[in-house]
């Protein structure tokens, strides 16, 4: 039976060019995901869009003398075509600032605001006299409390991932200036997570076996050092508005309204497709399983406050909201053993890479090396290696070798194939594993494991063609030749469907050299045999071999 599948995928912030850690931290693996189960045949939604909000747009705003929406604006522009450029296909990809998701996050504040898990009180903030204004988030930096990194900032330290409040910081100063700030008292609203703590660490211990265990170890960590109140309002002029009366100069906090995309976009997408009450299939049922990608940094508002909020939304409202079935948030990929970051400016981006290289080898490499239990290292001599050795000397290979063989010698069709060997039916059976053991692998998040599986099917039918040799077999055995073709034609087809999902631009091209019209998508999650004498197209390459000279070019163009 068909599943429902909802994907929400962290909202980049549209503050400067997406970079590949971001890539290979969500929307890659969420790309692989939504592929996949679209081609088994499941109803998938998945949604994102641009974060318009807070002081990482305003700070780049300020440096650069624009207005915040000039920035965001710009950005969003480029996001999307960087996103048709990499092939993930969003169902919806939206943003922030639509009144849509101003009109759900203020419904959402107002329901907890009546129920009482939102209250207002005063609190110290920190204030630069020097500005005159409130720092908090990215405005000011200190000391993290927990683990003493000394850059850690108003809103969370990028060392030890904690959520902060700007009053917890050691040794304060202002982002700007340098200068300490003194502590000055306002008025904000606050959510009460304290109320949560108990409900948040029960879910977390109950049927958590398919999350990954830093996920669930670190949330419950959380949990037993006690979840605090937090403030979810600022002084800010740019932002969702507060719904109250008397704080038209405040806004509500990006991280509190930011989550709640996930449910103003699927809102949205409902309204777009003509079925307005198609979004409650994903939301209210609950067989459809929610699924969110994010790299690590982000875990605690998916796996904490944003359950948070649809608890207590879900109670306001006497309505269900389901709660996030898996969160596998990936850890970092790094660059010369550092963080890729937008606001430090150290990163291959993405918009650069595509207007030199093809979209799939970026997609191959990033999976390959997926950061899904550790940090991995992005160098271009890596990349280069694995793009010469294992993209075009395995599975470019196979494929040229096999299908210019065929239509050279074998009347551009799809041969006809006498009797099967048993090693030709095992290798056969053996790409269908590939399919299923891909599938399984994804559907579980192992990115890097279902790739491996059908790479490992690749070598083996190199062999095969090797040991084979129909290029002497068309001399000495011509219906032998034929078999031989044909079973590697139809593990090709196979491995076609496996790597779709990785690989969605060459895998559609290769699956116009195999003789088929339409999307590769609606094929099926499995290997249809070649229809002998089906006409065949003339295939060229898939893949280019890079020079490695490119290496050095590139590691000039870092950082620069
Ligand atoms: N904008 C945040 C970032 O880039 C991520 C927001 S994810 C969301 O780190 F769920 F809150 F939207
Ligand atoms: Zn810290």
């Amino acid at each position: 039976m068909a599943e429902k599948i909802f994907l929400g995928v962290a909202w980049p912030y549209s503050n400067g060019s997406l970079h590949i850690g971001q890539i290979a931290g969500a929307y890659l693996p969420a790309d692989i995901f939504a592929r996949y189960h679209r081609a088994a045949g499941n109803e998938v939604l998945m949604v994102s869009g641009s974060d318009q909000h807070g002081t990482p747009i305003t700070v780049r705003a300020e440096q650069e003398g624009r207005t915040p929406g000039e920035v965001v604006a710009a950005f969003h522009q480029e996001f999307l075509e960087s996103w048709q450029g990499l092939g993930i296909s969003w169902d919806l990809y939206t943003t922030t600032g639509t009144q849509n998701h101003a009109r759900v996050s203020q419904d959402i504040f107002l329901r907890l605001l009546e129920k009482g898990d939102i209250y207002k009180a005063l609190m110290k903030l920190p204030y630069c006299a020097v500005e005159q204004r409130f720092l908090l988030d990215r405005y000011v930096e200190g000391t993290c409390p927990l683990c003493a990194y000394e850059h850690a900032r108003g809103d969370q330290c990028d060392n030890c991932g904690n959520i902060l409040d700007p009053e917890d910081l050691r040794d304060a100063r202002c982002k700007f200036d340098g200068s300490e700030p003194e502590m000055r008292e306002s008025e904000h609203f606050f959510i009460r997570l304290t109320a949560y703590n108990d409900r948040l660490g029960e879910w977390l211990r109950r049927d958590k076996g398919h999350w990954r265990k830093n996920v669930v170890n670190f949330s419950l960590g959380i949990i037993q050092q006690g979840l605090r109140d937090r403030s979810i309002t600022r002084d800010l002029q740019w932002g969702v508005p507060v719904p109250v009366p008397g704080y038209e100069n405040k806004r509500i906090y990006v991280w509190f309204e930011a989550v709640i995309g996930y449910l103003s976009a699927a809102i949205e997408w409902a309204e777009r497709t003509g079925q307005p009450q198609k979004w409650r299939d994903f939301w209210q049922d609950p067989a459809c399983k929610t699924y969110y990608f994010m790299g690590k940094d982000n875990i605690p508002f998916h796996t904490l406050i944003w359950p948070a909020q649809l608890m207590g939304y879900g109670e306001a409202t006497g309505e269900r909201y389901n709660l996030p079935y898996d969160v596998p948030a990936n850890q970092n990929l790094t660059i010369r053993g550092s963080k890729a970051s937008t606001s430090r400016r150290l990163a291959v981006w993405v918009p650069d890479y595509l207007s030199r290289y093809d979209p799939d080898p970026l997609r191959y490499y990033l999976a390959a090396t997926m950061p899904e239990t550790s940090d991995s290292d992005f160098t271009w001599a890596d990349f280069v290696r694995r793009n010469n050795d294992e993209l075009v000397a395995t599975w470019g290979n196979l494929v040229n070798r096999v299908l210019t063989f065929i239509y050279r010698h074998c009347e551009r069709a799809v041969p006809q194939p006498g009797e099967l060997t048993d090693a030709d039916r095992a290798l056969i059976s053996r790409a269908e594993r590939a399919i299923c053991e891909a599938g399984e692998q994804v559907s579980r998040c192992n990115f890097r494991a279902g790739l491996e599986a059908a790479m490992a099917t690749a070598r083996e039918a190199n062999r095969y063609v090797e040991e084979n040799a129909p290029w002497k077999l068309v001399k000495e055995d011509r219906e032998r030749c034929a078999t031989v073709l044909y079973t590697a034609l139809a593990v090709i087809s196979g491995l076609n469907v496996a790597l779709s999902p990785y690989l969605p631009f060459t895998c559609q091209t290769l699956h116009g050299y195999l003789g088929h019209e339409g999307p590769l998508q609606t094929a099926g999650w499995r290997l249809e045999p070649p229809a002998p004498g089906r006409p065949l197209a003339e295939a060229q390459p898939l893949f280019k071999k890079l020079d490695p000279a490119i290496v050095e070019e590139e590691e000039g163009r870092l950082g620069a």
